[in-house]
């Protein structure tokens, strides 16, 4: 039985701080409601001349060093982004350039917006399992601070930039045990970026292509919805709450975390945790997390880990690894 192993994690997270002390300058807002209502106490921004790209780079070099591995031996990369340097070559075409990974490997993006991780872990894991690549690189990398209004306290307070990364291999030991994913269209309203090429964004002036939430409303769908994921993804296994040893949810807030460790009935010290200090960086922020937990020594080789994320579509997945 083939399985997909993770060999390594990287993170990286851009130079510029920026506290909610200085977000207080910029809109009608406080500390205190945003630590109370998100649980993020700052995020990291780009600078000026950073695109996603350099944020994957980084991200995936250290994924790359941790797995023992160079770019040569890579024969295909995904990476989810709601926020690519272009509209082509994808993102990860122009990773696949910037580290050198072999000329004739597959290299795409993936789009789901904050499930964009999953999404991309989802089709690599796919692709090992059928024999069409060894070795892979899984990347969220976004710059979420390049589609946000700066004007609107409702949206600008959450996000921050970032990218993650993880090296799968081909192995006979679990693995990624499996993978769910669902997506459902009729939520636009509520989350969206009116902003595209066929819709002639070169019309849209000041904040009209920004990002746009009905952030209370999602809440409600979110919570709903990923309760629903985590029942599904362990009766799919034949495991019981009590078999996870590590939530890694994506970090949009820490009262959706909270309120999903409660349904896995798992103490907030066996979550991953990491809106604090990097906001909501969509498809950065699992493997973010993910990477952070791994390098600090609390994810230990053989546990079981729960990766659940939910983002604009509405798209939502899931996935449980044996590390
Ligand atoms: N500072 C101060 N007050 C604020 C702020 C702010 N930054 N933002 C909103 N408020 C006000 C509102 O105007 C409202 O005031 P009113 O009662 O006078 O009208 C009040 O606070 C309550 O607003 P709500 O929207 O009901 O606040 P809520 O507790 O729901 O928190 C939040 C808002 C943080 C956005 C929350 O709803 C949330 O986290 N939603 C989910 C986000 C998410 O998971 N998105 C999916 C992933 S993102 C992606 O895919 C790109």
């Amino acid at each position: 039985m083939t399985y997909a192993s993770i060999k390594g994690t990287g993170g990286y997270l851009p130079e510029r701080v920026v506290t909610n002390a200085e977000l207080e300058r910029l809109v009608d807002t406080s500390d205190r409601w945003i630590q109370e209502r998100t649980g993020i106490r700052e995020r990291r921004i780009v600078g000026e001349d950073q695109t996603c790209c350099d944020l994957a780079v980084i991200a995936a070099s250290r994924a790359l060093d941790a797995a023992g591995m160079k770019p040569s031996d890579i024969d295909l990369v995904t990476l989810g982004t709601c926020t690519p340097d272009r509209v082509f070559p994808s993102t990860a075409c122009l990773v696949q350039r910037e580290l050198g990974i072999t000329p004739g490997a597959v290299a795409f993006d993936v789009g789901a917006a904050c499930s964009g991780f999953v999404f991309a872990l989802d089709v690599a894991n796919r692709f090992i399992l059928t024999g069409g690549a060894r070795r892979a690189l899984v990347i969220g990398a976004e710059t979420m601070s390049r589609i946000i209004d700066w004007t609107d306290r409702g949206t600008c307070v959450l996000f921050g930039d970032g990218a993650g990364a993880l090296v799968l291999e081909a192995d006979d030991t679990p693995g990624i045990l499996s993978t769910h994913l669902h997506t459902d269209g009729s939520f636009e309203d509520l989350l969206n970026v009116p902003w595209g090429v066929s819709q002639g964004y070169d019309k849209l002036e000041g904040s009209a292509g920004k990002l746009k939430m009905r952030g209370n409303e999602v809440f409600r769908v979110a919570v709903r919805t990923l309760g629903r994921i985590v029942d599904e993804t362990l009766e799919a296994n034949g495991l019981n709450k009590r078999d996870v040893d590590w939530l890694i949810p994506h970090q949009a807030n820490i009262r959706i975390i909270q309120a999903t460790a409660k349904k896995l009935g798992l103490p907030m010290d066996r979550v991953v945790q990491t809106v604090a200090e990097h906001g909501n960086t969509s498809a950065a922020s699992i493997p973010l997390a993910l990477d952070t937990a791994v390098r600090d020594g609390r994810i230990k080789r053989g546990e079981l880990l729960l990766l659940e994320a939910f983002g604009g579509g509405f798209t939502w997945g899931s996935a449980l690894i044996r590390y």
